[in-house]
This record gives C-alpha cells, structure tokens and sequence, in this order.
C-alpha cells in the first residue's frame, strides 16, 4: 500500500531556517536584498548579475549549455561583459528604455543574453517561443509593435519582414547574408565590456509574454521590475536554491516558466542554470541531469510521465545521485508520477501553481510541508488563497468553486496590453479577488485541488493553447467550414487539441485531407496547437438564439464516448 501522504524533506532548507508556518509574511522584507540606486531605482538584469559580482562571486559559474557540439558556460562575470556588450550594440541602433524587443531564439545562452542585454536598458523584452511559426510569429509582434527583434538566420523563413512594418531592426545571432540584418555577435565583439545600466522604477515593464485564454487572440501580459521580489523569494523558498546548486528548467524561455524560473529566480539566486537545446528524449535528459550533476529540477508532469514511460532500466543507466530537489508545473500532476519519482530516485516531486497573469508561484508544496500527491500544495507564505462561488462569496472544505487569490502580491501583472477590459475580467468580484480561471476546492488543511479550467482553455503538455486561435486558422484552410476546437483528456500530455468540423462541398474527408490540414495549423502557428484528432460532423453544435459555438456539448460528447468504450 502506497501512504496517503509523503513526509518533509529533512532539514537543511532556506524555507526550514527562515519560516515558521502560520507566520504572517511581509513582501516588504524582501527589498533589502536588492541594489537599490541612489535614485531609488533597480534593474532586473543588475540584480540577476551585478550585484553577484559586486559580491565577489564573479568566478562562479552563471550558464553551462549542454546542446550540439561543445559545452559552452558563462561565468557570472563573463555573462556581465557579454551582456554589457549586446546592451552597447543595442544601445546604439537606438534601442532605449520601454522599448519592445522581441527575442526568438532556441535554447542557447544567446537567448538569456540577449533578454538580460534588452533589459539592462531599460527595454521590455518578448520572448518567442522558439517552435512559433509565421503567423503565430507576426500577430505578436505586430499587437504591441515592437521596434525590435533579435533572432538567428535559422528562423528568419518564420519572420515575415513587410507584413510587420513596426519592426526598426533585425539582430541575429550569426553572421547574416542579408544585409539589412545586423549581426549582434559579430558588432558585440567590438564593444566595451562595460555599459550604464538603466535605472528603473519597480512599476516600468520588464517582460510581455503572449498568452491563451478560450476568447480572441492571445493577449500580451506586461510584467513589471517590482517581479524580482517575489521571484527571488520563491526560487529561495519553493526551488530552494542555495548558491552551489546546478538548476535546471526544461521550459523554453517562449513560456513564461523558461523565462521567471528559468532565467530570473535562478540567476536572482546566483546559482548555476543549465541550458538544454534540442527536443525531448529520455535519454538526453537523463544524460543532462548525470553530465551537469544537477541539483534542482523543474519541469512538467508531461516529461515526467514521458521518463516514466521509458522505463526503470533506462534511469538505472545514469548516475542521478546529484538531485536533491524536484518541482513540477503547468498541468495537473497526478499521483502516479509522484510515487514514480518517490519510488525510482527517492525523491518527492514538488507540485507548484502559478499563471502567467502571476508572475510568480502562489501555491506550492515547499520543502518544508507534508505532500498530498493530487494536490498542488498550499499557498506559499504572503499569500491567500479562497475558493469562491458564482456570487463571489467564499464556499466551505471540499466544494468546489473558482480558484481566487486576494489582491495583492509583488508580481501580479501590470497590465494587459490596450486591453483594460481583458485586465479587469480577472477580477468580476472587485479588486480584493483575482480570479485565476481554475476551477478547485480546498481540503481541511487548506491544500488545493485541481479540478479543471472554468473556461474553454486548453492545456496539453503544460502548454497553453486558446481554441480561438486554432478554429479561425482551421477555417482558413478551404475544405474546412466551421471548427470547434477542445481539449481532449490523454495519458500522457494531459489533453490533446481535438477539432471538430464542417467540410465544405466537395472536399472527400479521409487520411490525406487529416493530415494536409494539420500540417496546415502546424506550418502557420505551431506544432502544440496542430489538431491531433480531427472529427467530422454534420453540424456543430451553438446555442439557439447567438448561434454561439457550444464547445461545451462537444467536450461532453467526448466524454461521454470515452465513458463508454472503457
Ligand atoms: C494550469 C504556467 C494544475 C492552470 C506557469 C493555470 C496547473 C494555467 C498547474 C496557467 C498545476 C498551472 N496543476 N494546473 N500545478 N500550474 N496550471 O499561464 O490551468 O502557461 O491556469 O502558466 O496552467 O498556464 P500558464
């Protein structure tokens, strides 16, 4: 019999010396930690690199890249001169404080330089997921029309150059043939190592990532300087780091985990990241962990049960003895996997929640607590959570409700990009309650239980996949009609994108045409969001009086059938 429960780490935690539980806990007691100007003013990138030099850990290692050839690593007071470096040449084609610069770039220490250089000028930096296509490409930079892009030659067939004509300069990474390209390496190597930083309120904007919800195009969220309190304090307390640690984040920085946990919080914290190119494999992964001797890990119940599925033999094969410290985000982590872990590396994985909209971690299993495996944790120290009801009035132990956190913490979003409306639908009771969109209850103890998305959002694999978006690029493609797009329970990613459609006349619906308009959605915005089951229907069903798409009875059609056939 498996226990109900896994025990606290033993000792040795930040969270176990510094917290005792049930402690009220003030965001203010974190400021003491960071550089502050004489204006009274920070700067993200200072913070996550400066002032470690300052502190005389310049020596110690920032990045260790693991990927195609060799190994590349930057120390802290290498990754200070190269950053000043991109943040001269940046300076000088005219990029300066409240910019937009996009970065499209796989996962290569370029990518975290080239954010830490935008940002130690004062520019806001959008992260690109590195799978993006044209499209999914072009809406997001055109929505905040950003002056800047710095990308690789690689990915510039995705960069459709004359339809964003807000776009000033191109940067790329290597040495372009096209000349109206500039390349960042090459003109970074003749810059001093030295550049001013650019002192900034905590309210400027730092980062705007594109994000999903079931209605419209993905909206920018803007992230504020004001972030890094509540991301070093969880990469203290929820990650754990402590200076010797090796870290690894699996997320892409196009996501908002690869770009607060995996660049902010860790580099805030002054430890080691490590950075993973290429796709997943088992044994890539296994071999990274063994090869930096990683210590701290975060990644998604997706990967997980990917590992798990490979097998005990093939984990047995790589010295693993180096982790310490597990963590796990953007989807529901089902027991299973935490007793996996439990059981093969001896280690509980530690569930954590968050959005985007957030900033940072709310809730979370910390070192420190008891784990309920199918709960996601407790909310960490300075925040409280509530389960409310339609009328925005708290529910009692075990009902569920809508997911609501009270107002506010330090890095709550700043705004919606030109969207006040979209901004102010988080909060439908008042200011006092943010509403996240989940829908949970809470236990005796006040752990929190998943139970789904109040909405039509989709998450397969940790990834957030807004319905909108796929049905208006399905209805593109000439065979198809009308489309209703869900999320479809799965094993292994948590849910697929299943569509549903209407064909137009004359079209003979079979593998050919499955396949021609799933590589129709995969080629225009992304592999994640390509339909992986298509069905076809006579007609889809919408309510009577709007003729509004009910996505809702095809949810439950699919339900229903998956009752049936087990
Ligand atoms: C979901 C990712 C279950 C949730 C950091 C949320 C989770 C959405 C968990 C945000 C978890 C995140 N268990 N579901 N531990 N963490 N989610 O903006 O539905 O990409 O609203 O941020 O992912 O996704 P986003």
């Amino acid at each position: 019999m498996r226990d109900s429960v896994l025990p606290p780490h033993s000792g040795g935690s930040h969270i176990q010396k510094e917290y005792k539980e049930g402690e009220p806990f003030d965001w203010r007691n974190v400021h003491d930690v960071f550089t502050w100007s004489k204006s009274g003013q920070v700067n993200m990138a200072y913070e996550c690199i400066d002032r470690h030099v300052n502190a005389g850990k310049g020596a110690h290692r920032a990045l260790y890249y693991i990927g195609k050839g060799k190994a590349i690593t930057y120390t802290y007071h290498e990754l200070q001169s190269e950053v000043s470096r991109w943040a001269n040449v940046l300076r000088r084609y005219g990029v300066g404080k409240g910019d937009y610069v996009f970065v499209f770039l796989p996962k290569h220490p370029y990518g975290y330089i080239a954010m830490l250089a935008a940002i130690r000028i004062g520019a806001v930096v959008g992260p690109l997921f590195e799978a993006f296509m044209e499209e999914a490409v072009k809406d997001r930079i055109n929505d905040c029309e950003g002056k800047y892009l710095i990308t690789d030659q690689s990915f510039m067939d995705r960069v459709n150059k004359e339809e964003i004509p807000s776009l000033r300069h191109i940067f790329t990474t290597d040495s372009g043939n096209d000349t109206t390209e500039i390349s960042i390496v090459e003109e970074a190597r003749v810059e001093s190592s030295f550049s001013e930083v650019e002192w900034v309120d905590l309210e400027d904007g730092l980062n705007i990532h594109y994000t999903s919800g079931s209605t419209g195009k993905p909206k920018g969220i803007i992230h504020a300087h004001r972030n890094m309190i509540q991301q070093y304090q969880t990469g203290r307390w929820v990650l754990d780091l402590h200076e010797n640690d090796v870290y690894w984040c699996t997320a892409h920085p196009g996501w908002v985990t690869g770009t607060v946990y995996g660049v902010f919080a860790p580099l805030l914290n002054g430890v080691t990241v490590v950075i993973h190119g290429g796709r997943f494999s088992a044994e890539a992964w296994y071999q990274v962990l063994e090869e930096a001797g990683v210590t701290v890990w975060y990644s998604a119940p997706t990967a997980f049960r990917m590992l798990q599925a490979e097998g005990e033999d093939l984990q047995k094969k790589f010295d693993l003895s180096s982790l310490r410290h597990i963590l796990s985000v953007g989807e529901p982590l089902n027991p299973e996997v935490i007793y996996w872990a439990y059981e093969t590396l001896g280690l509980r994985i530690h569930d954590t929640w968050w959005m985007t909209e957030t900033g940072a971690q709310l809730i979370a299993n910390v070192p420190t607590r008891t784990i309920k495996p199918g709960s996601m944790g407790r909310p960490i120290p300075g925040i409280e959570v509530s389960i409310l009801d339609e009328e925005g009035s708290p529910l009692p132990a075990f009902e569920t409700g809508h997911l609501a956190i009270r107002t506010s913490w330090p890095s709550i979003m700043k705004e919606v990009w030109k969207n006040k409306q979209k901004f102010n639908s988080y909060f439908p009771y008042g200011e006092d309650w943010y509403i996240a969109g989940d829908l949970a209850y809470l236990d005796e103890d006040g752990y929190v239980f998943f139970q789904g998305r109040s909405d039509d959002m989709i998450n397969s694999s940790g990834e957030r996949i807004g319905p909108f978006e796929v049905e208006s690029k399905l209805i593109e493609h000439p065979a198809i009609k009308e489309a209703g797009v869900i999320g479809k329970p799965d094993d292994v990613r948590g849910e697929i994108v299943k569509a549903f459609v209407t064909i137009n006349h004359g079209y003979d619906w079979g593998e050919e045409l499955f396949k021609e308009v799933r590589l129709f959605v995969k080629d225009k915005l992304a592999a994640h969001a390509a339909p992986r089951e298509i069905e076809v229907l006579e007609e889809l069903p919408k309510t009577q009086i709007s003729g509004k798409l009910l996505r809702r009875e095809l949810k439950k059609r699919e339900q229903e059938r998956a009752t049936f056939s087990s």
